[in-house]
């Protein structure tokens, strides 16, 4: 059989499967609304469903609709999106957002063509929106779709190369049946979610396409898809400060533009600096260390970049350039991302710690 006939096959198995094991997510329903759709995916790409399910209905609660989200404050939308990652996605929805209230004049465009022209939306997401909550046959190629599709029709080609997925994107069109677009996409997802697992751990015994299979057949599902090797992660070295003073601790905003746009951090330094280095960075920022605390270290690794970071919790005096210190409800309600998480848990145990005294 041929890749596209191959294809062709699926639907009937895979929508039969889908309709008794799908799974129950607040975003699904018998009409879905374009916009719960639309987060959802944007959610979605990166992280988990689990992951992602606290999100959703903490942000549907208090932005449910887009006139809502265009109206909301933005450190209320970095304070929904904290944790998750990659905010530029919850800008981006925002800014989406407004376009829809003013060149859409509110109504959430339908088509694949306008659904791409918003920010943030691409191939991926525009087919998931306008398949799921418009019923139009465009497919929705994620990482999901391309492991199932290269497994069952056997394509061996680098699904990192955009030629290569273009071609995956036209035999899923050309694969999905007229009457259940959204369907059909939504149980791709799912069967690579479920069945269809990565990292060579596919439980084929439950697969609805297991008979219609090639990789199954040869017994190569562990060596696809192919994708070709990822360039390392640049290191990045920090030197973070944790600077307590009467009860507060001292936060700056980060750059508008770049990694962690926007959001709040604690102040640092590049380089890792040992202890007898450490005060200097106190001295140019105008402050006088009281009293140094404790050493701490932790790593976060990004797509592209990890950061390993030491970090000194220390008692200060003066004003530092361009510092806010905040108290602990206040650095409760900012922003700060995961990628500072283990200073956080150490900067409000230590504001707690101060507040009890
Ligand atoms: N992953 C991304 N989008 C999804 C969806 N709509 N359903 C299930 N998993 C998904």
């Amino acid at each position: 059989m041929k890749r596209e006939e191959r294809l062709r096959a699926i639907a009937a198995p895979l929508l039969a499967w889908y309709d008794e094991n799908k799974r129950d997510l607040p975003w699904r329903g018998d009409r879905p609304d374009p916009y719960r759709v639309w987060v959802s995916e944007i959610m979605l790409q990166q992280t988990r469903v689990a992951a992602v399910m606290p999100y959703y209905r903490a942000w549907m609660e208090e932005l449910p609709t887009v006139e809502a989200l265009a109206a909301a404050d933005e450190e209320r939308l970095m304070k929904l999106w904290q944790g998750l990652g990659y905010y530029s996605r919850a800008r981006n929805l925002q800014r989406a957002a407004r376009m829809i209230m003013e060149k859409f004049g509110g109504r959430f465009p339908e088509t694949y063509r306008d659904l791409l022209s918003l920010p943030g939306v691409g191939d991926y997401t525009a087919g998931a929106v306008a398949s799921i909550a418009f019923g139009q046959a465009v497919p929705a190629v994620d990482g999901n779709v391309l492991r199932v599709a290269a497994r069952v029709a056997d394509i061996r080609e680098d699904i990192m190369d955009p030629r290569v997925r273009a071609s995956f994107r036209a035999m899923m069109e050309a694969a999905m049946p007229a009457d259940r677009p959204g369907t059909f996409n939504q149980a791709l997802m799912d069967l690579g979610a479920m069945v269809c697992l990565p990292n060579g751990a596919p439980e084929c015994g439950r697969c609805p396409l297991a008979e219609l299979c090639e990789a199954n057949r040869l017994g190569i599902q562990s060596q696809l898809p192919v994708r070709r090797k990822k360039a390392a992660r640049r290191v990045e070295e920090l030197t973070v400060y944790l600077l307590v003073r009467r009860g507060r601790i001292a936060l700056r905003r980060r750059e508008d533009a770049g990694l962690l746009a926007g959001l709040w951090e604690f102040p640092h330094v590049s380089g890792i600096l040992e202890d007898e280095e450490a005060g200097q960075p106190m001295a140019d920022w105008g402050l006088t260390a009281r009293t140094w605390r404790k050493r701490l270290a932790a790593k976060h690794i990004f797509t592209h970049v990890e950061w390993h970071m030491a970090g000194y919790l220390l008692e200060a005096e003066g004003e530092g350039p361009d510092f806010t210190w905040v108290d602990r409800a206040g650095l409760e309600a900012l922003a700060v991302p995961s990628a500072f998480g283990k200073f956080l848990e150490e900067a409000l145990r230590a504001l707690g710690e101060e507040g009890g005294r």
